[in-house]
């Protein structure tokens, strides 16, 4: 089977074919990130009208790399949920042409469906049963997976999302958006142990990083710690806060395979961390190219959903929740 994977869910632009035979043929992402730096977050509007200008050359580019033609295409996996409305309409909307023109059945896919099951394109035998974690500029979502592909959410945060953490400490130490990897950088020269953040809910099945937000805001004011040593100190207090809670849930419900996925998952701190906690669990990162948004995982989703036969119809859209498939 042939998928094409679309996804503009937020700022990047991405679309990318998978075979089910010969595996990824092409993924394509604009990444509009240094258009949006300027605002210091993302614009919802500027983030659309760049998915209007961008979809249709990728999609070319995308075909003509693959040494395809859109007739071998045997189905259209799009992002419908969730994300920025506006972005969302850009792809469903595309997604939606397609299929028509080709007369293709297009598959509603999940987001953060897509972020767990791209794990499987970085190891090839791994299948449910497992406990997932997302960790992104919106997210910070635990959630069971069982073997017929059954999500259900069993943990997420209350307020902000691990990424709009490392954002907003970056913000404000002067760096760029997004600021992952500033503060991943600055947390290399310090010391982790250094400071002491708080973490809320250590055994309830909620996050909440508000409160560590505060409490790295108040320390950069302060200006008695270097940016390095709070940089390191908080990297580590958020890594500690989702390991220790990944693996109470998987504890709690059987597992011992944990995914962890989102752009907050290339974090090389988050990474080493979960693998010094992880006991007798398998912990699986994909690559790093694969945590930020992209069409390959929705293109492979597609693959993975296709024995629902979910399909949209010309009334489908965004935000269907009808029509939404792998997670409500
Ligand atoms: O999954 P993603 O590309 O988009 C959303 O769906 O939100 O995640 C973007 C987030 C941003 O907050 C960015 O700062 C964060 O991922 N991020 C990182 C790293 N790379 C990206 N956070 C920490 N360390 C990194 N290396
Ligand atoms: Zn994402």
């Amino acid at each position: 089977m042939i998928a094409l994977g679309i996804e503009t869910s937020c700022d990047e632009t991405s679309i990318a074919v998978y075979s089910t035979e010969h595996g990824t043929l092409c993924s394509k992402i604009f990444s509009q990130a240094d258009i949006h730096a300027h605002f210091g977050g993302v614009i919802p509007e500027v983030a659309s009208r760049n998915h209007i200008k961008k979809i249709k050359p990728l999609y070319d580019e995308c075909i003509n790399e693959s040494k395809i033609s859109a007739k071998d295409i045997d189905i259209i996996g799009v992002t419908n949920a969730p994300g920025l409305i506006g972005a969302l309409f850009v792809g469903v909307s595309f997604a939606k042409g397609l299929g028509y023109a080709l007369n293709k059945p297009v598959m509603p896919v999940n987001h953060l469906a897509g972020h767990i099951l791209s794990a499987e394109l970085s190891y090839p035998d791994l299948r449910p049963p497992y406990t997932a974690i997302i960790i992104s500029g919106g997210h910070s979502h635990i959630f069971d997976v069982d073997e017929a592909l059954n999500f259900s959410l069993i943990c997420r945060t209350i307020d902000d999302a691990a990424g709009e953490v490392f954002d907003k400490t970056a913000k404000v130490m002067g760096g760029p958006y997004p600021g992952g990897i500033y503060i991943q950088n600055m947390a290399e020269n310090g010391d982790r142990n250094k400071i002491k953040f708080p973490t809320a809910f250590k055994n309830e099945l909620k996050f909440s990083f508000s409160g560590l937000k505060t409490s790295v805001m108040n320390t950069i004011n302060k200006g008695e710690y270097s940016n390095e040593d709070i940089a390191a100190s908080f990297q580590y207090t958020i890594a500690k806060t989702l390991a220790d809670k990944v693996f109470y849930v998987a504890n709690q419900m059987n597992r011992d395979k944990i995914v962890v996925g989102g752009g907050v998952a290339a974090n090389k701190e988050i990474r080493r961390v979960f693998n010094e906690l992880r006991g007798s669990k398998s912990v699986y990162f994909p690559e790093i190219s694969r945590c930020t948004d992209n069409g390959e995982m929705i293109a492979y989703a597609a693959t993975r959903f296709y024995k629902f036969r979910k399909f949209l119809n010309y009334k489908g859209s965004a935000y269907d929740t009808k029509h939404s498939i792998g997670l409500l």
